[in-house]
């Protein structure tokens, strides 16, 4: 267990050898870590990674087969209904009653909570997420990015410690999506923990305070999306769509990893110099055009290439 510099435990979350199965797929395997207050924690991964499930057992929604975990220094087996009381949650496909206005279903959500929320309330909390114009409108009249906030605007009805957003900006368009992480963010700002799954690099490097990689239900990588990049100092990036022999790349020390991405080659490599004058040799042999090559720093998406041995587009 680490300890802040003040000596105090800052975890909110804490998670140990959590296992889930469903039948014979191994959702979650043998996963471990710990969430500070006041952080953003992304969890990172492809479809079927576990996120969902990891989410769902922490929320109290669905029951580990073994682990353990506390939040906010609860069990969550013995204490999730108080639990709940502290936590807020967006589910990854929320349903929105077709038939009340925004403000009506933020009353109904705050009466499931034992709430009564005033007016004015309601009406801060919708400003919040940037639906204060839209208090009387009916949720088919809502655009994809405000419903998402307002899904945001449900997970905090009673005033949750711990916001957990499973995929809360997927298929969103980038400037519904910056208004959400502007929102995300500000909830941070006022202390508030917030744990959320993505599939999206930049979401993952730019808003999340530390990022953990799930693939196959395992932890692969936990650390700032800095600390993560930084595994790979001094590897360059290089790709092209000149369909160069693949298989002969494989096999050149200078180049460490080879990827097929759609029309994409991607290589990564820490003597660009040779890589180069590799892929101009091949390129003439074979007649073909280079107008496309590109080279760049390591970021993100070729951490995950390289722990996980694929791109999280799979
Ligand atoms: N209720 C269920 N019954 C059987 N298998 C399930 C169930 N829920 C999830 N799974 C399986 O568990 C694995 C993890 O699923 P999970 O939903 O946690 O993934 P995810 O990372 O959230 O994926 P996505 O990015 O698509 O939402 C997958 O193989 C999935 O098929
Ligand atoms: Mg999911």
């Amino acid at each position: 267990m680490t300890v802040s510099p003040n000596g105090s435990c800052d975890f909110v979350i804490q998670v140990q050898n959590l296992m889930k199965s469903y039948g014979k797929v191994t959702a979650v395997a043998n996963l471990s870590f710990n969430v500070h207050k006041g952080e953003i924690f992304g969890f990172l991964g492809p479809n079927g990674a576990g996120k969902t499930t990891t989410l769902s057992i922490l929320e109290g929604l669905q029951k580990a087969d073994s682990g353990q975990v506390t939040v906010l220094g609860m069990d969550i087996n013995t204490q999730a209904k108080a639990i709940k009381q502290q936590i807020g949650v967006q589910l990854q496909s929320t349903s929105l009653l077709p038939d009340l206005t925004v403000c009506e279903q933020v009353q109904l959500f705050g009466r499931l909570y034992g709430r009564q929320p005033t007016n004015s309330e309601i009406m801060q909390l919708l400003q919040r997420v940037g639906l204060g114009e839209k208090t009387a409108v009916f949720p088919e009249k809502l655009s994809g990015g405000q419903k998402q906030r307002l899904a945001l605007a449900l997970a905090l009805i009673n005033q949750p410690e711990i916001i957990f957003l499973d995929e809360p900006t997927t298929g969103l368009d980038p400037q519904s999506r910056h208004v959400l992480w502007d929102i995300i963010r500000s909830l941070r700002d006022r202390g508030k923990t917030i744990v959320l799954t993505t599939h999206y690099m930049e979401e993952a490097e730019t808003l999340c305070d530390r990022v953990g990689i799930i693939d196959h239900g395992k932890l692969v990588a936990l650390d700032t999306p800095g600390a993560l990049i930084n595994r790979l100092a001094g590897v360059s990036s290089i790709t092209t769509s000149a369909i160069l022999p693949f298989d002969g790349l494989q096999t050149l020390p200078s180049i460490s990893r080879v990827q097929r991405s759609g029309t994409q080659l991607q290589l990564q490599t820490k003597d660009v110099p040779t890589t180069l004058r590799t892929i101009l040799d091949l390129a003439e042999q074979n007649e073909l055009s280079l107008n496309d090559l590109h080279i760049k720093q390591p970021n993100l998406e070729d951490v995950f290439l390289n722990l996980t041995g694929h791109a999280i587009r799979v």
